[in-house]
């Protein structure tokens, strides 16, 4: 008893002259923040908000002491996500087995990428602003310097954004809206406007008892605080084996002949489908797609009866395979203009049939264009908004706008037809 006392007492003198006196260490850190106190006030706000000031985890922690004056800010290093993980490891490990580590990958899988302007993607001003997540390789790191753009080197700020680095800024579900939204991918949208978010804003206006269950996205995505996400249908709606039903089988054949992993010609695989098993994008087993299906059932438990929870996710793949009906004919109604060249095949394109994956860089095809739209907007909507309990985004926004796509390409496909001249 009386040693630790001493010792105590030891270090709580030896901490007193280290206030007094200061340390080499402490004063650089000073200057850091004194310096940037004028240079970026509301930066060094922000970071003694945070729980790493109180807990002395400071700028050079972070950004190294290299950089000491105005003129060599070059020097200051940009952390990554190793940087946390030295004092993070649990949540970094999470986070690498899981989709989010996987933003700059798939990015740069798809062939569009490599076309549009490097601003949107590198810059992060479009397709590279939600998909800068995940851990980039020192190859990816140096293209995008020699490119002219050096930020973005951490995925650990996009929910708890720097330099505040609070937890509860990440529980909160507006910490996904910023990715989570618009044109493919409405979840904010649609989870925001159905009762289990509405339920979330009306509790948090007071109007709900403290007690009251209102799920939210990390509840249902990264429950008991995980970093580690994914879902059973993740990657745009398909996966494998194929269903026993015959005819959605053929007709997700179609579709994965459409984002070019099966050989429009021979129905063989290409090498699209291996980057997408190396990337493990797509569930590739019953099991493995059971697995995030259990999970989630077990995550409805916890508010609903488990025969509700089923059905109810049940009634979301039904609809998938409704969906992908309609997918299918249109895709076919395409493919034949392309088969009896009434379409021609762009250049980069690998065959003479529609290829999504190019987006909507189409070689001009409006009709291209609108199947497009048809797969990557109004699909999507169909099946995540039943998923999230939307009925307005199944419906309107997603079955009804998907049939009348169809009713569109058909009628454009009569039109060319009619007025094609045979050379
Ligand atoms: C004498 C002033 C001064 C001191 C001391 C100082 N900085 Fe800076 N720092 C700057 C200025 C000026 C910039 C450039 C700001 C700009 O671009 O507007 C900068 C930029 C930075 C950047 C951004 C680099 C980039 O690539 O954009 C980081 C990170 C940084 N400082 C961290 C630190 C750390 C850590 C320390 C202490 C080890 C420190 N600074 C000390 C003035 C200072
Ligand atoms: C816990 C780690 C951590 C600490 C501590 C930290 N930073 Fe940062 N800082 C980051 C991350 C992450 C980025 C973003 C890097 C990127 O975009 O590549 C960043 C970016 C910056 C930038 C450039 C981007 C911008 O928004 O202007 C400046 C300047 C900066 N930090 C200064 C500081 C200063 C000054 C301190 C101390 C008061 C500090 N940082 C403390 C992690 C940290
Ligand atoms: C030198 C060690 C160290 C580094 C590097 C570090 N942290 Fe921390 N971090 C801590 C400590 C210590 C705490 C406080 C732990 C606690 O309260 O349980 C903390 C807390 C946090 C919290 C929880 C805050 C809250 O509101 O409860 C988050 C989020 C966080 N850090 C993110 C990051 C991110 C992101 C990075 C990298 C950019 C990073 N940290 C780098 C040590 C570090
Ligand atoms: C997709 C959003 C998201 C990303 C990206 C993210 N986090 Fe988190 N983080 C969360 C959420 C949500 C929580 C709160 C978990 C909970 O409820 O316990 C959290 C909590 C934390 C905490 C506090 C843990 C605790 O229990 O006190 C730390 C530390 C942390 N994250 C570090 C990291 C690091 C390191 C990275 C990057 C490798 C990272 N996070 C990336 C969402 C994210
Ligand atoms: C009540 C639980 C619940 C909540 C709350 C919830 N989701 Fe979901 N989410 C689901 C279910 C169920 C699926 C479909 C899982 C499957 O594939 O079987 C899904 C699928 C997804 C997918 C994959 C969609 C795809 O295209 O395959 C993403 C991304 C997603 N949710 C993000 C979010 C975001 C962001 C929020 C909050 C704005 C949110 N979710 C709120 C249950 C939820
Ligand atoms: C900076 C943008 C960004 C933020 C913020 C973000 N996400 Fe994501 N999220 C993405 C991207 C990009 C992907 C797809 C990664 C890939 O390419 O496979 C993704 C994928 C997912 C998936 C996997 C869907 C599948 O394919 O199985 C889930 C679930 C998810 N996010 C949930 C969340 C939740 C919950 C939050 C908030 C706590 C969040 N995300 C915050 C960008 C973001
Ligand atoms: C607003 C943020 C945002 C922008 C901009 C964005 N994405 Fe995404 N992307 C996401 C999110 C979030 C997901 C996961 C959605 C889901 O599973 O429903 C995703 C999923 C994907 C996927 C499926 C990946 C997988 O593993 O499941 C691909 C491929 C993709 N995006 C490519 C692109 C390309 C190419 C662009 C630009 C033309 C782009 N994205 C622009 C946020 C974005
Ligand atoms: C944290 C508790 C909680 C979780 C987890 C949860 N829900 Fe709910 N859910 C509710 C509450 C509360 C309601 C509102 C009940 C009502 O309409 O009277 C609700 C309503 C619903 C509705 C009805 C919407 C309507 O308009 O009538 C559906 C469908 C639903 N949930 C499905 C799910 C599914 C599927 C899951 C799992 C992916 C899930 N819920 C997870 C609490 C939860």
């Amino acid at each position: 008893m009386f040693a630790k006392r001493m010792i105590s007492a030891l270090i709580a003198l030896l901490w007193t002259a280290v206030l007094a006196f200061g340390s080499p260490v402490q004063a650089e850190e000073n200057e850091c923040i004194a310096c940037h106190e004028k240079v970026s006030p509301g930066l060094v706000s922000d970071w003694r908000a945070s729980k790493h000031s109180g807990e002395e985890v400071s700028c050079s922690d972070c950004h190294g002491d290299k950089h000491k004056t105005a003129k060599d800010a070059n020097l200051a290093r940009l952390p990554d996500e190793h940087v946390c993980a030295e004092c993070h490891e649990d949540q970094f490990d999470q986070f690498v087995k899981g989709k989010h580590n996987l933003g700059w990958y798939t990015l740069n899988a798809m062939p569009i990428t490599h076309m549009e302007p490097d601003v949107l993607m590198e810059g992060g001003k479009g397709c590279g602003g939600c998909h800068n997540m995940g851990v980039k390789s020192e190859a990816q790191k140096k293209d995008q310097r020699d490119k002219g753009y050096h930020y973005q080197n951490n995925s650990c700020d996009e929910c708890h954004t720097r330099h505040v680095f609070s937890k509860k800024e990440a529980q909160d579900p507006r910490a996904c809206q910023q990715c989570h939204m618009g044109y493919d991918h409405p979840q904010w949208e649609m989870w925001s406007s159905s009762k289990h978010g509405t339920r979330f804003f009306v509790k948090q206006a007071g109007n709900l008892p403290e007690g009251a269950a209102a799920p939210t996205c990390q509840l249902c995505h990264l429950p008991g605080g995980t970093h580690e996400n994914r879902t059973a249908w993740g990657f745009l709606g398909v996966r494998l084996p194929l269903p026993e039903d015959k005819q959605w089988a053929a007709d997700r054949v179609t579709i994965l002949k459409a984002l070019g992993v099966l050989n429009p010609e021979t129905g063989k695989p290409t090498a699209r489908l291996e980057v997408i098993k190396a990337g493990d994008m797509v569930r590739l087993t019953e099991k493995a797609w059971n697995t995030e299906r259990e999970k989630m059932i077990k995550t409805c438990t916890a508010c609903h009866a488990e025969q509700y929870a089923r059905q109810q996710l049940e009634m979301g793949d039904q609809l998938m395979k409704n969906a992908d009906r309609l997918m299918a004919d249109g895709i076919e109604t395409v493919a034949t203009l392309y088969k009896d060249g009434i379409i021609k095949k762009p250049d980069h394109y690998s065959f003479a049939y529609p290829d999504f994956l190019y987006f909507k860089q189409t070689g001009g095809s409006y009709i291209d264009q609108v199947l497009f739209r048809m797969y990557m907007k109004y699909r999507m909507r169909t099946y995540q908004g039943v998923f999230h309990s939307n009925p307005d985004y199944a419906y309107w926004y997603g079955w009804a706008a998907m049939t009348k796509s169809l009713g569109e390409i058909q009628e454009l496909a009569r039109t060319m037809r009619a007025t094609h001249k045979v050379k």
